[in-house]
């Protein structure tokens, strides 16, 4: 059985289509309240209480592990690792972010902490480490402006759908080698030029505005995001147009035989996102 957590969101919902078309896997899909459209079985499931994904656990299993990020986040993980590794799960495939180490700022710190654990947890292990998701973009535009704090540097996107791929791959071959997987889009850009694209995908002006970073903290907040998280994120931005994340690797292509996805690509298949933000 592969056991996908996190099935409702945008990976997990690109996997379950992904490994029930192909056809010819068992597939669960762990969700916290019903869910319609899964096209798999489903169980009821809350890392906020871990037993109730390792019940659902058995010997053999393959565990796609992932959630969006809260503060109960590195707890609830490391215990459903600890519960994969008492039900004899064969494979543990789980998202990370580039540039996890324990220490870092926001998701980056929490997943460094999980993915320390899961490398010692006896458990066979893939951790995918992509850039930032394409699938942000839409709800980052607004009145025509795309805020940052990049400055002019050179950033990394990926489409989730492609991170889905890898992991399906992963999860339907025969349990390899641990490791860690640096997923990217094939194209590092400026800000300046994704806003040229949403634009041009638009077909209405998009700027990219870019603040120092104490503005873009104020502005953070303006939207109702509180400290320290405004700072941090205005913070990470700054980092990441550093160009530190920005070299693009071949390993969604080897891993599941396709390119990743051009962020043209996606802006023309997500036009009606921009739209409903
Ligand atoms: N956004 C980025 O740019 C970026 C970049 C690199 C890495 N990441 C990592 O990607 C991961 C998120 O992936 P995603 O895009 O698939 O997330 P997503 O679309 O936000 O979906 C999150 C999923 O987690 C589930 N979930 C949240 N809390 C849960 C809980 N307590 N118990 C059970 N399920 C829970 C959600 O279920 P509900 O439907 O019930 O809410 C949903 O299915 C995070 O680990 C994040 O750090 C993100």
């Amino acid at each position: 059985m592969i056991v996908v957590t996190g099935a409702t969101g945008s990976i997990g919902r690109a996997l379950t289509e992904r490994l029930t078309s192909s056809g010819g896997h068992d597939v669960l899909a762990v969700v916290r309240r019903p869910a319609a459209h899964l096209g798999c079985d489903h169980a009821l499931g809350d890392f906020d209480e871990p037993e109730t994904i390792g019940r659902l656990l058995s010997p053999g299993d393959r565990l796609f592990l992932n959630s969006s990020l809260w503060p109960g986040f590195t707890r609830a993980h490391r215990a459903v690792i600890d519960l994969a590794a008492r039900a004899g799960v064969a494979q543990v495939v789980t998202v990370s972010v580039r540039g996890a180490t324990p220490g870092a700022k926001l998701g980056g710190g929490m997943h460094g902490e999980v993915d320390a654990h899961l490398r010692t947890s006896g458990v066979p292990w893939s951790i995918l480490q992509p850039t930032g998701f394409m699938q942000n973009l839409p709800r980052d535009v607004r009145d025509g402006r795309l805020y940052g704090s990049y400055g002019p540097g050179l950033v990394n996107y990926i489409d989730t759908r492609d991170i889905a791929e890898v992991a399906a791959t992963l999860l339907t071959r025969p349990v390899g080698a641990d490791g860690d997987h640096v997923l990217t889009g094939p194209e590092s850009l400026s800000h300046d030029r994704i806003a040229e694209l949403i634009s041009a995908v638009l077909g209405r002006p998009v700027r990219y505005v870019d603040l120092p970073v104490p503005e873009m903290t104020a502005h953070l907040e303006r939207q109702g995001v509180t400290q320290p998280l405004a700072g941090d994120l205005a913070a990470l931005m700054a980092e990441t147009g550093d160009g530190r994340w920005a070299t693009a690797t071949t390993t969604v292509e080897d891993l599941a035989g396709r390119p990743p996805r051009a962020l043209s690509t996606f802006l023309s298949e997500h036009v009606h996102a921009f739209d409903a933000a």
